[in-house]
């Protein structure tokens, strides 16, 4: 499904010419190139509780690039993506919700861990950070929507600051996760 969607919005993009298809293959290919975070993915659990976070984060931005495209088709193609980005989503964040009722402080330790260092996978491609400033310009995705729509109806989801089956180890975890939040939002304020 992530394939299809690649292919459906370059698609998009060429025939409504609405970038330069030779940069735009350019810069896939350096992005492609430099691979993926390895520290973000190292292991199962923390694999698991990163892409819960990343799908939530691709349904919010598609949906939103849709309506700042201002273009009826536009709009439905990526809302078409957005529903199976949703759906991916759920399939991670209810593994990941097991994983917190079996070994609560292993995943909480995995969440924190993912949450305080979180990147979208497009951080290796060229000029990310000022289509990253362009898409909170337009409303597609910034910290605000990041703490909002993403992180928060996740933790709530997992009833992370509820629980009480963590031992000294998942409380530690907690904490730390707690005071990034709490700096994030001032972040968010500031921004
Ligand atoms: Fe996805």
């Amino acid at each position: 499904e992530e394939n299809r969607h690649g292919i459906v919005m370059r698609d998009y993009l060429v025939v409504t010419r609405g970038v330069d298809p030779v940069a735009l293959e350019n810069d896939r290919m350096a992005n492609m190139t430099k691979g993926a975070h390895s520290d973000d993915l190292n292991g199962l659990m923390r694999g698991v509780a990163y892409v819960a976070v990343q799908e939530l984060g691709t349904r919010v931005s598609h949906k939103n690039t849709g309506k700042a495209c201002n273009d009826p088709v536009a709009d439905r193609m990526l809302q078409r993506i957005a529903a199976d980005e949703n759906l991916h989503m759920i399939f991670y964040r209810n593994i990941c919700a097991a994983a917190l009722d079996l070994a609560p402080d292993q995943a909480m330790e995995a969440i924190a861990g993912v949450v305080s260092n979180f990147d979208m996978p497009g951080i290796g491609m060229p000029n990310f950070r000022r289509m990253s400033l362009t898409m909170a310009k337009h409303g597609i995705y910034d910290i605000r929507q990041h703490l909002d729509d993403v992180v928060w109806p996740i933790m709530r989801k997992w009833k992370i600051f509820e629980r009480n089956d963590f031992t000294a180890r998942g409380e530690q975890a907690r904490e730390e996760l707690a005071a990034y939040l709490e700096k994030t939002e001032v972040d968010a304020k500031r921004f």
